[in-house]
């Protein structure tokens, strides 16, 4: 049976192709959640894409993937640097998580450079824009089809 992975995004990532297009792209979230079909799909894996702005809703869809996930894509946007609530979700999960961002955090502000997430990461993917998402499905891919 195909493995369930989650790619769940946080806050302002509804806001692809209009918000700071010069870091973030032109293109939207819709056409993240497609590309990322695409990638899932020649893996023979299966996709829940998920985005919100509140932390709540977050933590309860790391809950949900605790119970029917294999994986968890997750780039938590700006709680990534904030958020004990959602490492202490994350390190419910039993399975592998990837943090990722569409920039390179480490060369922007300082305060993102501070990470609640990579500590119970298996791999960290950062800066390659949309792309990083494509990178982090190849990787999930061969770690769960080991
Ligand atoms: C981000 C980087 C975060 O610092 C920022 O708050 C985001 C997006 C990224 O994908 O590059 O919202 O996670």
């Amino acid at each position: 049976m195909s493995k369930l992975v989650y790619i769940i995004n946080g806050p302002n990532l509804n806001k692809l192709g209009v918000r700071e297009p010069e870091k973030y792209g032109n293109k939207t979230l819709e056409d993240l959640e497609i590309l990322c079909k695409k990638k899932i799909i020649e893996h023979n894996l299966k996709l829940d894409f998920f985005q919100s702005n509140s932390e709540k809703n977050i933590i309860e869809k790391i809950h949900e993937a605790q119970k029917k996930g294999d994986a968890i894509l997750i780039n938590a946007a700006a709680f990534t640097h904030t958020s004990i609530a959602i490492m202490d979700a994350l390190s419910i999960f039993e399975g592998p998580i990837i943090e990722i961002h569409i920039t390179n955090v480490h060369a922007r502000e300082e305060f993102r450079h501070k990470s609640f997430i990579s500590n119970l990461a298996y791999g960290i993917i950062a800066g390659f824009g949309f792309k990083s998402y494509e990178l982090a499905i190849d990787a999930i891919a061969e770690k769960l089809n080991k």
